[in-house]
């Protein structure tokens, strides 16, 4: 096995590549294929050139899209030219526009804002260059026709049967409390978690065995603006001191790592985190380096750990078919609708982590070293 596949914890995950033309089957041959092309950007003699466009350098696992992807790129020949969009819709535009300019093979795109580049790929498809979509989806073009994601309800799934099974909600004669913070509102990968989890949640709510005491549980109500931890905590504040007066909270559903954090603050401040009044069990995705320690600290309950390797992997591939001019073949994919067309999707199958499983994941799959994570 090439380096290409160094550290990935294969046989956990849902692969979804083979050969591009080939006829090999699973991510090893996907690997070897990938490696016996290497150099096939440069056989023409002119290195050809990716545009990688990212939405923030704010957020950690930006950078672990941007090494990977580098990385993959680089192995199968191809330079890249990687822009970060500084959390701003129009500045993914203009760099976008640019990397035309500059006349790149092609384009992965992880949209800041899906519903703003209706134009901006358009544009790559008049220039005859394709763009893909990673991470989330770009909505209303139907210039998109491939989509490297992970397995977008399954984390919220994940997340919600991890409260259930951790609550051991089926067998309890008592109630359980439950609050749930979701995503952006404008976050399309949002809505696919907020549906995962609550087809897990709902009959269980209905039930009566989970009780959401605030009533809040549509995804409109649930909604974080701009996935801000601070804003999680101040809607946490408020629900403790509302409806938590007489009765402590058992589980938030929190979809990602800085709402965990947030509402754990909250918890906090309103007197939790002790033998007689533990925090909540929260849920998360990303594992951030906060998240990890927080893990480490009992205080955060489990992360969802997405294979960002992978995820750049498939991403790498598909493009280097598209740049030439292949189809790329691909398995156990998903389409997603974006408003204009059915889109292509890969997946990435979600682990669940814990304080059981971090080090064998972060540790063993090269994802942050010990001493990142403050385990040294
Ligand atoms: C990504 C998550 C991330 C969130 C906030 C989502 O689209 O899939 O990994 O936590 O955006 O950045």
């Amino acid at each position: 096995m090439k380096k290409l596949l160094k550290g990935l914890a294969v046989s956990l995950l849902a692969i979804s590549l083979v050969g591009c033309g080939g006829d090999t089957a699973g991510t090893e041959a996907a690997g070897e294929t990938a490696a016996a092309q290497e150099g096939a950007a440069e056989a023409s003699g002119e290195t050809k050139t990716i545009g990688i466009c990212l939405p923030t350098q704010e957020l950690a696992r930006c950078l672990k899209d941007q090494e990977y992807l580098t990385e993959f790129l680089n192995e199968m020949g191809y330079e890249v030219d990687v822009q970060f969009a500084k959390g701003d819709a129009a500045t993914q535009v203009s760099q976008i526009e640019n990397m035309i300019t500059n006349g790149v093979a092609g384009v992965i795109i992880s949209p800041w804002n899906g519903d703003a580049l209706t134009t901006a790929v358009q544009k790559c498809h008049d220039a005859g260059i394709p763009a893909i979509a990673y991470d989330a989806l770009i909505m209303n073009t139907p210039y998109i026709e491939y989509y490297s994601a992970d397995d977008l309800e399954g984390i919220g799934g994940l997340q919600a049967q991890f409260i259930v099974d951790t609550l051991d909600v089926e067998n309890s004669t008592e109630p359980y409390t439950i609050e749930i913070f979701s995503g952006d509102q404008a976050d399309n990968n949002a809505n696919y978690f907020y549906s995962g989890a609550m087809n897990i949640l709902q009959p269980y709510i209905d039930a009566g065995k989970l009780q959401v005491l605030s009533g809040q549980t549509d995804r409109n109500t649930t909604a974080t603006p701009e996935w801000s931890g601070s804003k999680a905590q101040s809607r946490m504040d408020t629900i403790l001191s509302t409806y938590y007066l007489d009765q402590d909270i058992d589980a938030v559903l929190t979809q990602n790592d800085d709402l965990a954090a947030g509402v754990i603050s909250a918890c906090k401040s309103a007197g939790y985190g002790t033998e007689d009044k533990p925090l909540p069990i929260t849920t998360g995705q990303d594992c951030t380096i906060a998240a990890l320690k927080s893990i480490l600290a009992g205080e955060q309950t489990m992360t969802v750990y997405k294979d960002i390797r992978t995820l750049a992997q498939n991403a790498s591939y598909i493009i280097d078919c598209l740049v030439k001019g292949e189809t790329p073949e691909l398995e156990n994919t998903v389409t997603y609708n974006n408003g204009a067309v059915d889109v292509t999707a890969t997946r990435v199958e979600p682990i669940a982590l814990t304080v059981d499983n971090l080090e064998e994941l972060i540790i063993g799959n090269n994802f942050y070293t010990a001493e990142e994570i403050g385990l040294e």
